[in-house]
């Protein structure tokens, strides 16, 4: 099937933009998942797939005039895996959607400890689900041991698709063993949540390197405790995790013992809102307060409540910090920009008449690239702070 598109939408597409709002285009006779090809002025444009239930009726998948088949997927995927390895050996995000110009894919790469290899996949779209057959037998053509399809994302009802998640092919025992920069993790991505690891902080925990020797931390949202295993890898004496998650708290006293770290470390089961009050109450002070919360708004209309919950950890976390410590603090919130957070965190200092010095700004790591053309693809805030409480 072949459709023309207007100027506006040849400039966007032509500068990257990979997607085409319902509101931009006629309506038309196509089925929901239909692979078309869109041309400008008669000439090739690109493939994209279609989803009338979706607000984003059209998302580009190929530049290329040619089939979307294996070997399409194959090449895609050898590419960037050949790519991304270089910078991460056997444990990394594989695909990144629209930032890997491949919209509504996601695949977390994992290399467990006897060499099997393990992918995650996150079919998030009808396109890519009608796909899924090609990509699964392109992964398995790599060479791939196992691949844990982990399709439960709330994004699919926006597609009209039902959730799931199970071992697509091979046998794997969970938890697995990975080994990322030196550090044991154990890794369950049925029951572990979204893809089972966060990959998007590697290069932002690796920061901890410079800050951690001898000190005391105190890991807010920790998940598995990806902070606190570099802090103590690189150093500090003793970690404090606060997490509401039951998966996190059965899983971690397990990866501290691998790692050896078994008498280093509390873990917190808590809501952080509530533990952080308690913590500063009992006049608790931390070398290092690591603050990385889940998304607090997916949408525009949400951001006013998300900026109140960001600055009541901020604030309180803070308030944990020694004097000449550090303040770590992150957002997910792609809809929260860099300034609103920096924002934030200067009310917060001001308030409590503290002074911050930003010695280093993160982002997403080197497998999330950014589109630079969508800033959809971008989301990932990271500020370490010194604090002078004067
Ligand atoms: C972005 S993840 C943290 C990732 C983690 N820091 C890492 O590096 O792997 C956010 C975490 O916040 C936890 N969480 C969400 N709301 C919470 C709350 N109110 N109190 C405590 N933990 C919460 C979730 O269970 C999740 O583990």
């Amino acid at each position: 099937m072949k459709i023309n598109v207007n100027r506006k939408i040849y400039n966007n597409i032509t500068n990257g933009y990979l997607w085409i709002f319902n509101d931009e285009i006629k309506k038309s006779d196509l089925k929901d998942g239909d692979i078309v090809s869109l041309y400008y002025n008669d000439k090739f444009l690109c493939k994209a797939y279609y989803n009338s239930k979706s607000k984003i009726s059209y998302r580009v998948i190929s530049f290329e005039n040619r089939e979307l088949d294996v070997n399409f997927w194959y090449e895609k995927l050898c590419k960037l895996y050949e790519y991304k390895s270089q910078f991460y050996g056997g444990n990394f995000r594989l695909v990144y959607s629209e930032g890997d110009f491949l919209p509504g894919l996601i695949i977390d790469l994992f290399t467990t400890l006897d060499s099997k290899k393990v992918v995650v996949c996150m079919l998030l779209t009808l396109g890519i689900e009608n796909q899924k057959e090609n990509i699964f037998r392109a992964l398995k053509k790599m060479g791939i041991d196992c691949i844990i399809d982990r399709s439960d994302s709330n994004l699919r009802k926006l597609e009209g698709l039902e959730l799931r998640r199970r071992i697509e092919y091979g046998k794997i025992e969970l938890p697995f063993t990975v080994s990322i920069d030196d550090i044991y993790f154990l890794i369950d991505p049925l029951n572990g949540q979204k893809t089972g690891f966060y990959f998007d902080q590697t290069e932002n925990r690796r920061f901890l390197k410079n800050i951690s020797k001898g000190s005391v931390v105190l890991d807010v949202f920790s998940y598995i405790g990806s902070f606190s295993l570099y802090a103590l890898k690189y150093g500090a004496k003793f970690v404090e995790m606060i997490d509401e998650s039951s998966f996190a708290s059965n899983i971690v006293p397990q990866i501290m013992k691998l790692n050896g770290f078994q008498d280093r470390y509390i873990f917190h089961m808590d809501n952080a809102f509530h533990k952080l009050r308690e913590l500063s109450n009992l006049g608790r002070e931390f070398s290092i307060v690591v603050v990385d919360p889940p998304s607090f708004t997916k949408t525009k209309d949400k951001i006013q409540n998300a900026l109140k919950a960001y600055f009541d950890i901020n604030y309180f976390g803070l308030k944990l910090v020694k004097n000449e410590g550090y303040f770590i603090t992150s957002s997910c919130s792609q809809k929260i920009r860099e300034n609103d957070l920096l924002n934030v965190i200067r009310e917060a200092l001001h308030k409590q008449k503290y002074f911050g010095k930003l010695i280093y700004r993160g982002g997403q790591s080197l497998d999330h690239p950014i589109n630079v053309s969508m800033e959809e693809t971008e989301y990932l805030k990271f500020f370490v702070f010194q604090i002078n409480k004067q």
